[in-house]
């Protein structure tokens, strides 16, 4: 019998990344769940008890939290078979109305914390020569979004980002 599928997703407690764990959660898979609102995710684990499912509680601006979480599930469970950067914000900001602080946070939160829970699982992919990871991109980094700014460039970084694996053996998907 082959060894049920490991995923680990970021944003888990709402939206595209609640959707996704539910949908690998129905295909038996091993789940490891981030998100900042951590009721959120103990109900979605409460509610799927077929699964083994670990919850990490945990802002993805907090770089060592998420490599604790990494390693934490590693540990319980091996590594992971794909790797999605889900959690993000999108919040107007336009260059020129002096809102330097939102744009660092939107770039913080998407593209940043993408390269953070990217890189505690990316070493181990390579050496075992297996895994994915995913960034969730959106339209708005191909071609930015009107009064979007911060938000576009932050998607913009992702999907370069993505697309320049510095290692061969590890494939990105946008
Ligand atoms: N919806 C769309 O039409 C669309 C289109 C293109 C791309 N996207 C992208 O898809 C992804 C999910 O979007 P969505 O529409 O599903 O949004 P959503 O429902 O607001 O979900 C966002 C998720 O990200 C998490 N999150 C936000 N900030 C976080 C932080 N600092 N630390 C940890 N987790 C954080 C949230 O959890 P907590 O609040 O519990 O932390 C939540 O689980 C985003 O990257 C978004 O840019 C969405």
């Amino acid at each position: 019998m082959s060894s049920p599928l490991k995923v680990f997703i970021t944003g888990a407690s709402s939206g595209i990344g609640l959707a996704l764990a539910a949908e690998y959660a129905r295909r038996g898979a091993v789940l490891g769940l981030v998100a900042r609102r951590g009721d959120a995710l103990a109900a979605f684990q409460r509610s799927h008890p077929q699964n083994s499912i670990s919850t990490y509680c945990v802002d993805v601006r907090d770089a060592e939290a998420l490599a604790e979480a990494a390693a934490q599930f590693i540990a319980q469970h091996g590594l992971p078979d794909i790797v999605i950067a889900n959690a993000g914000v999108s919040r107007g900001a336009v260059t020129g109305e002096g809102d330097l602080r939102t744009f660092r946070e939107v770039m913080d939160i998407n593209y940043f914390g993408m390269v953070a829970i990217f890189e505690p699982f990316a070493a181990a992919m390579v050496a075992a020569r297996r895994g994915m990871l995913v960034g969730i991109a959106s339209v708005a980094g191909v071609r930015g979004l009107p009064g979007s700014g911060a938000y576009s460039a932050s998607k913009c970084a992702r999907t370069a980002s993505a697309w320049s694996p510095s290692r061969p053996a590890i494939s990105a998907r946008r």
